[in-house]
This record gives C-alpha cells, structure tokens and sequence, in this order.
C-alpha cells in the first residue's frame, strides 16, 4: 500500500491581476520570493515529500519562460518535467483537469504555484499514502480567513467548505495543497462555473466532503500564498529568514 505511485501538480496560470503592473511583462509565479523565482519553492516542496513524477500547468503569454527557467528541472535534481498549457482563464479546477492524462489512475499531490510553507509536507503525504481512498486538505490558522477557503467544523470533521466567506465559520483558511484519488477527474468533469465563471476547487473539495471521504491535517509553521503586494513581501521575509537560518 505504502508503494502507490503519488503524481504532482503545480497550478502556475492564472493572469496575476492583484499584482498589477508586476504581471503585466511577467507571470507571477516567476517574480522572485527572496533568492529564487517563486516557482521554485513549490516545486522544492514537492520534492522534499517524495514527489519526483512531477506537472506543470501554466497559461498566457509568459509561458515559455518556465521552460527557459526550469528545462528538466536538473538543478532541482529532477530528471525530467511535464508541462501543459490552461488556455484562458477556467479557474484552479479547470487547470488541474488539464493534467488527467498526465496523472492517470495515480494519486495526486496538487500545490498552487504561489504557496510557500515554511516546513515539510512529507508527513501529510505519507499520511495520505496510508489513506485508503478519497482527498486530503491542509489547513492553517489565519487572521483573516475571509481571503480564502474557509472549513466549517464539526468536531475535528470538515462539513462544508466555503470560498471567501464574508462570515466565516472558522479560522482556519484551505492552503493551496490538495491531495487526490482518481474520483477527482469524475467530480471535475461534473462541475458548474462559480459566479465568477471559473471551476472552483472548493466546490471539488465539498464533493469529497459530501462523500464523508475528506480528512485535513494542520500545517505547522508560517505558510503564505504570495497573490498579493502584501503576501509577497511577506513571503520574501520569511523565506529569507529561513533561509538564513539555515545557513
Ligand atoms: C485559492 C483557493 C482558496 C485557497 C487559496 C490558497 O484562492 O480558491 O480556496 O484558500 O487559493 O492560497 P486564490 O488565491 O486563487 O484566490
């Protein structure tokens, strides 16, 4: 059991609007978070749990650039990478549908290109591996939760999870790692565009909720999405003082 093959996904599209003018002659994901340009830390995150079988989904006009950046991903000690293009602008589960073939009957670890976590992820996904079937989130203490997916609780269950709340029903924000069996490409492909035209991630994850087949763990240490002027700054500090940390 401890052998299934885990796949990873990295979600690099997207047109990067909250960091006008930055993303006007660039893709986020290319801006640099300290020392290296911001993809970098995902795909470092991904390799550190294990996860070497790994696919990039990018779109717009900058996408060549990630090719030109990473080639095979050699220098991160990779043999080879995947990539795919998300034409316009479907939203996050729209660019992981793009990547059905590449993962096939695996599992996949899925990780949006602007999220940085201070520590390992290995023990979620070593978790996840020893998880029979379904999905498996990660969640962090925010102070403002209203900026992402928020969890309502029940005890330490997940009933229901909602994107942006203006009120919302717990503390905790939905980071951007998922963990997936193959019933995702069923939900993916039964979706509706949310009110902002776009298949939402949320609403794959309240598929599995509905399922009773969604378990979470708590990310230690700082985790931050790097979307915003504010977040990225912030980003950079904390990388870097890691980073330093660690000599
Ligand atoms: C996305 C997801 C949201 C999640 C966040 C994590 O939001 O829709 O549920 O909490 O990533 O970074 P976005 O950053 O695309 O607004």
């Amino acid at each position: 059991m401890s052998e299934k093959t885990i796949k990873g996904v990295i979600l690099a599209g997207g047109l990067g609007t909250r960091l006008m003018p930055l993303t006007k002659i660039t893709n986020k994901h290319l801006l640099p978070v300290y020392n290296r340009p911001m993809i970098h830390w995902p795909l470092l995150t991904l390799i550190e749990a294990g996860i070497t079988d790994i696919m990039i989904v990018t779109g717009g006009s900058f996408a060549g650039d990630f090719l030109q950046l990473l080639g095979n991903g050699r220098e991160l000690g990779l043999r080879d990478l995947h990539y795919t293009y998300q034409e316009g602008e479907g939203g996050i589960a729209d660019a992981l549908s793009l990547a059905e073939d590449f993962v096939d009957r695996d599992r996949v670890v899925v990780i949006l290109g602007d999220n940085i976590f201070e520590n390992s992820i290995r023990p979620h996904v070593e978790a996840y591996r020893a998880q029979r079937t379904g999905a498996k989130i990660l969640l962090r203490e925010v102070p403002d939760p209203q900026r992402f997916g928020v969890p309502e609780l029940d005890g330490d269950r997940v009933v229901g999870i909602e994107e942006k709340p203006r009120q919302p029903k717990s503390s905790f924000a939905v980071t951007g790692v998922y963990m997936y069996d193959d019933y995702v490409w069923e939900v993916i492909h039964g979706l509706e565009p949310s009110a902002r035209g776009e298949l939402e991630i949320t609403d794959v994850n309240n598929a599995y909720v509905r399922r009773g087949d969604l378990t979470w763990a708590q990310v230690d240490g700082w985790w931050s999405d790097a979307g915003t002027f504010e977040s990225l700054i912030q980003a950079g500090q904390l990388v870097r003082e890691r980073e330093r940390a660690r000599g």
